[in-house]
């Protein structure tokens, strides 16, 4: 039997033997369009290379796509299990030509690969093309030989295929095979055309057309192809089976469930099976792309999944967790063709296991509580919108999930019922908002919420993504069109942009359209609601326009490193400094970062120093930065820290880096750094570049602050303090690595050099100075010596009149320092004769004539200054009065 994956083989060869790139599958979550939900088509990354608007070098490609249809417009979730088809994950084999080749060679490469490579059967096949299409019918007729009766001409859209409301479009043409009269249906188009009997196998689009809002249509720059065939169809065709989930790759699967379960995979519990192996798929392939389950968009689309697979495995009677171990299974089968999912296998192991363990108690309580509900119901009626509710609000159940389990007893539910408790429970949240003082027109915000549902986030994976505006917001009030020069805040349906929260600022960039640009200066959020505060810089935006959201890649980069930084640091803090240090705020710029924390007391230099070198140490390490979403009380019960007093809602994310040495947990070792956060961060720690400290300071009582540089600008700082010290070296004469020695060299001279000056003027002074030396004469009785000084200052005074007096054994001294214009004044009274004169006196004396106020002292040294030396011989001479008297 030939394998599925060998199927994928054949189909990529043959068509890479004909000229066409292998190109790899996109990710689940389309970069390039913001009306998809998931990838559901071969063409979707080729979108714009058909529209002309991006250019490869190929044109021709060959893929084998991944795809969900679980959500949005194509949604099969409903009907997985209990059919032969439906799939919520599937792969799409697809050839394309870009403006290369079109009909003439698409129909000859799909018969000969059919007919030739796979072997199939030319009569079972048949064809269908749009009814006006005769050039397809012609080259049908002549290059497969196929009958007019098999070639069946289609008038509606069956025929006519387009990726959406707008986007490239065209005719098609499917091939259908044709399983045997044993089995009831029509051929495509018949009353009976939804029978089992005639499969369509492949579809393939002659794009020729691009559509616009509105459903204006212009012709594509060249006509082109577009072919999509479901792997898991042609796989159960060409395995002689009817039932997809009978082929090698489901039947692995489902054996793993029944043995995982040990319960009979084609028993009673079948369809559980196949719920179990088709979900496994699309959840497994989902959190590889990025997407992690949450109550919002994407996140909860898997969320419903998951819990929809663990509510069959529950009925399989399985008590502990399933999913998980059927992981390995599937990365047996298809890691070799989808590498990313051996390299997210523990991710996908991880996120499984914890979304089964909690919700395993709440889906027993909810599962009783809907018996119960039931029970109170009369025969057949449906289940209650309320009842529905308490079950999604209280115990986690999607409303497909209750779907699901009433469908097996033939019941519905009320969901008009649903809707209005949902409706009434919004109204509720906003009430408590409008009650918290948040600002008043917040209101528009939650508008918008409910018109459209919250913002999702993309920008943990991209950096520049497609988005539909959704609303324009000027002045408070939604306005249709925003023009150049005008200043509006932009919100989306998706967006790459981060809105400024926990400490990281919001992201900027460019958003443009067909008809115009905006430059998006901040990114904030309310009610869910992300919003981009933007100036038209050219040409006009319109709302419901789909626009391109470009992040400042540089800019976000840098604050990605902060912000991992930020992280590294509080555990090297705590480590240096103990389990007391917590997080009280933080900031993650471009430039920099900044870090408060408890502690008490300015770090010393080796606490700072070591921690510098821890962080530097783990970015070193170069190790992943890994994220999951718990539950805050799984989180701390790992050990994650989390910002004290801070409410965190159902779920969050919890963000690891690097590993401990010799943690003796084995060559893993213990996660370094664990912290609830819902910022963007590094992949790997040695994005971060280099860290290094501006030193501390402290914020307030008990609060110190670091703020530090990452990256290029931590390299610019190291070099340009290393600049600094060359040039100081340089001034110094001699080496950087001398340069603290001889500073203290310095200091020392100078400061023996200081104190050599103080000798020498003291010197000078009591030697008169450049005067004649000063006798003393006696006034009075008194033996007084009264002396001008230069080259001396206030400082010097009292070590002065102390000498003289000592040189005169008995009497007064009054000295003037001309101090740079000024006059210091000192006067001396010895011991002996302090009865009679006081040193205060003759300060006040000579200060008086020198405009001074005041002085002071005591009655055998005291001091005074005035505003000028100029009159001191006359200073003098009052002093000279006063000893008369
Ligand atoms: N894009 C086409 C489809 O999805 C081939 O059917």
């Amino acid at each position: 039997m030939v394998s599925l994956n060998d199927i994928r083989s054949t189909y990529l060869d043959y068509f890479n033997r004909n000229d066409h790139r292998v190109v790899d599958s996109s990710p689940l979550v389309p970069r390039n369009d913001p009306t998809l939900m998931f990838t559901n088509a071969g063409m979707v990354q080729f979108k714009n290379v058909f529209t002309g608007v991006e250019t490869r070098d190929y044109t021709r490609a060959v893929t084998s796509q991944k795809c969900v249809r679980a959500g949005g417009k194509h949604n099969d979730l409903d009907n997985v299990g209990y059919t032969a088809r439906h799939h919520t994950f599937f792969e799409m084999l697809g050839n394309f030509s870009f403006g290369d080749y079109f009909k003439d060679e698409a129909i000859p490469f799909a018969w000969d690969l059919l007919t030739k490579e796979f072997g199939i059967n030319k009569d079972k096949l048949l064809v269908t093309v749009y009814h006006d299409d005769d050039e397809a019918a012609n080259i049908w007729k002549k290059y497969a030989g196929l009958s007019d009766d098999r070639i069946i001409r289609i008038a509606t859209d069956d025929n006519f295929w387009s990726m959406g409301a707008t986007g490239p479009c065209g005719p098609c043409s499917e091939i259908f095979y044709d399983h045997g009269d044993h089995i009831w249906g029509g051929p495509p188009g018949s009353a009976d055309e939804d029978g089992d009997r005639f499969i369509e196998i492949w579809n393939l689009v002659f794009m020729q057309f691009e559509q616009f809002e509105g459903g204006r249509r212009e012709n594509l720059p060249r006509p082109s192809i577009d072919t999509g065939m479901g792997l898991e169809r042609i796989a159960a065709l060409l395995q002689g089976k009817h039932d997809n989930y009978d082929t090698d790759l489901f039947r692995a699967l489902i054996d793993a469930s029944a043995q995982a379960t040990g319960a009979d995979p084609d028993g009673p519990g079948k369809i559980h099976h196949r719920v179990i192996a088709d979900h496994l798929r699309s959840t497994s392939f989902l959190i590889a792309d990025g997407v992690m389950p949450s109550n919002e968009g994407r996140g909860y689309v898997l969320r419903r999944i998951m819990r929809r697979a663990m509510r069959h495995a529950h009925l399989l009677g399985a008590t502990d967790p399933l999913m998980y171990r059927l992981v390995p299974k599937l990365v047996q089968q298809m890691g070799q063709a989808y590498p990313e999912l051996g390299r997210a296998q523990a991710l996908i192991e991880e996120t499984l296991r914890l979304e089964e363990t909690r919700f395993q108690t709440t889906l027993d309580r909810g599962l009783r509580l809907l018996e119960d509900e039931l029970a109170g119901l009369p025969d057949g009626s449906d289940l209650p919108g309320a009842a529905a509710f308490k079950l999604y609000d209280t115990f986690g159940f999607p409303l497909d999930l209750t779907q699901d389990a009433l469908r097996e007893k033939g019941r519905a539910v009320d969901t008009a019922g649903f809707d209005a408790a949902m409706a009434a429970q919004k109204q509720k949240a906003r009430a408590a908002w409008s009650g918290s003082g948040e600002t008043a027109d917040a209101s528009i915000w939650f508008d918008l919420a409910e018109t459209h549902g919250v913002t999702e986030f993309l920008g943990y994976d991209m950096e520049a993504a497609e988005g539909q505006i959704l609303a324009l917001v000027q002045d408070g009030a939604e306005t249709k069109e925003a023009a150049a020069g005008s200043s509006v805040l932009i919100v989306a349906n998706q967006t790459p942009f981060y809105a400024e929260s926990g400490g990281q600022v919001g992201d900027t960039g460019l958003l443009k359209t067909a008809t115009g640009t905006a430059q998006i200066s901040d990114t904030r959020k309310t009610a869910g609601i992300v919003f981009h505060v933007a100036e038209v810089t050219d040409g006009t935006l319109t709302a419901g326009q789909g626009a391109e959201l470009i992040v400042d890649p540089t800019r976000r980069g840098a604050i990605r490193a902060n912000h991992s930084a930020t992280h590294l640091l509080h555990e090297a803090l705590r480590e240096a400094l103990g389990p007391h240090v917590a997080q009280r705020g933080s900031l993650n710029a471009p430039d920099r970062l900044r870090f408060d924390f408890s502690h008490s007391k300015a770090l010393s230099r080796e606490e700072l120093r070591k921690v510098e070198a821890d962080v530097n140490a783990y970015i070193r390490q170069n190790a992943a930065v890994d994220t999951r979403i718990m539950t805050p009380d799984d989180a701390r019960a790992l050990g994650a820290q989390a910002l004290f007093g801070e409410k965190y809602g159902d779920e969050v994310r919890v963000v690891s880096m690097g590993q401990q040495p010799g943690s003796g947990k084995g060559a893993d070792g213990e996660t370094y750094s664990l912290e609830l956060c819902g910022g963007t961060h590094v992949a790997r720690t040695g994005d971060i570049g280099m860290f290094v400290t501006l030193g501390d300071s402290a914020s307030s009582s008990g609060v110190r602050r670091i703020e530090a540089l990452t990256g290029a600008a931590a390299f610019e700082y190291l070099s340009a303090q290393d600049h600094l010290l060359a040039e100081v070296a340089s001034a110094l004469k001699t080496q950087t690595s001398e340069v603290p020695e001889r500073i203290k060299a310095l200091l020392d001279e100078r400061k023996a050099l200081l104190s050599d000056v103080a000798n020498l003027r003291r010197e000078l002074a009591m030697s008169g100075g450049s005067a004649a030396p000063a006798e003393a004469k006696v006034i009075g009785g008194v033996p007084f010596l009264g002396q001008v000084l230069s080259g001396v200052t206030g400082k010097d005074l009292p070590g002065l009149i102390d000498a003289h007096k000592t040189q005169m054994g008995s009497g007064a001294v009054l000295l003037i320092a001309d101090a740079g214009g000024k006059a210091a004044i000192a006067a001396g009274v010895t011991a002996d004769l302090t009865g009679r004169i006081s040193a205060v006196e003759m300060v006040k004396a000579a200060a008086g004539v020198l405009g001074g106020k005041g002085g002071g002292g005591r009655p055998d040294m005291a001091q005074a200054g005035g505003p000028s030396v100029d009159g001191a011989d006359k200073a003098i001479a009052a002093v000279e009065a006063l000893l008369q008297e």
